[in-house]
């Protein structure tokens, strides 16, 4: 018999669609307004008070009820709070996936939300505020869109898929390189692709049947925390882009609607194998 997880992830699954329709207001309001942005790691890597904030209600609110569960927090770690992964309740969160976007008021603006326990997913909520679009999953029941069921497409094959690719943040000539020629590759072999800005939203497409494969190098573990659960629940495949095992940690994914779709791309990539955060 599968082990029970030590927590009520229907609670869980209460307070986090709670506090995010708490925090979706806050974004929707701010997205109309004129944003203080800072920069991280890179010139194009954002922060605006509006993430720092979302972060700071999501993780406090969490926090009142479960005072032991850990956090990997997109803006906490900016900050020098740099937890590690462990075998501990851990929620990983990414307040505005799509920072760039609420920049420019482009409404791919995701609140991603994930909670990680004996370092196994299990639950994952991925909230769009601007389209007012809910995505959830819990480990072993489905994934839902505001309420209604979804899945995957039943592409098996580059050749009638369309595809998310993302240009990140990285600036080097290395990262360039590789990812225009990935790039590149499914320009040429697929239906088309698309680049959400987001990529908890690149993720919830793949889930909702929208897009076939998102295939990113150089993320972090709040981009993909819930998007991962979300698209194994709605009949998917994470991996990782070389073909091993996704490791949350390991800032790269591959995610496909089908094992046949997901095994056809990874001897056809160039890789790129960022430092671990
Ligand atoms: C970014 C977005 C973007 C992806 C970057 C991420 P942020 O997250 O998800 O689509 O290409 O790799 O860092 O900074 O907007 O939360």
């Amino acid at each position: 018999m599968a082990p029970t997880c030590s927590v009520n992830l229907h609670e869980c699954l209460d307070l986090v669609t709670r506090l995010s329709r708490q925090a979706g207001k806050l974004i929707r309001t701010r997205i109309r307004q004129k944003k203080t942005i800072e920069t991280k790691a890179t010139s194009i890597d954002f922060v605006t008070e509006t993430d720092q904030e979302v972060e700071k209600m999501l993780i406090e609110g969490i926090r009142q009820k479960y005072p032991t569960h850990k956090f990997i927090g997109e803006e906490s770690f900016a900050a020098g709070i740099k937890e590690k992964l462990t075998s501990e309740p851990t929620w990983v969160i990414d307040p505005v996936d799509g920072t760039t976007n609420f920049v420019h008021g482009y409404p791919n603006v995701c609140i991603s939300i994930g909670l990680v326990v004996d370092c196994e997913a299990q639950l994952g909520v991925i909230f769009n505020p601007i389209l007012d679009m809910f995505f959830r999953a819990i480990k072993g029941e489905g994934a839902y869109l505001n309420d209604e069921p979804i899945t995957v497409s039943s592409s098996k094959c580059l050749s009638d898929s369309l595809v998310s690719v993302e240009h990140g943040s990285i600036r080097t000539d290395e990262f360039r390189s590789i990812v225009s020629h990935n790039i590149g590759y499914f320009a040429k072999h697929a239906h088309g692709i698309r680049s959400g800005g987001s990529a908890a939203w690149n993720l919830a497409m793949v889930a909702k049947g929208a897009c076939d494969l998102y295939v990113e190098m150089g993320l972090h573990a709040w981009d993909m925390a819930a998007g991962n659960i979300i698209v194994r629940e709605a009949g998917g495949v994470v991996i990782d882009p070389a073909g091993g095992e996704f490791q949350l940690m390991n800032r790269r994914i591959l995610a496909a609607s089908s094992k046949e779709l997901a095994n056809e791309i990874p001897s056809n990539l160039k890789q790129y194998y960022p430092e671990h955060d």
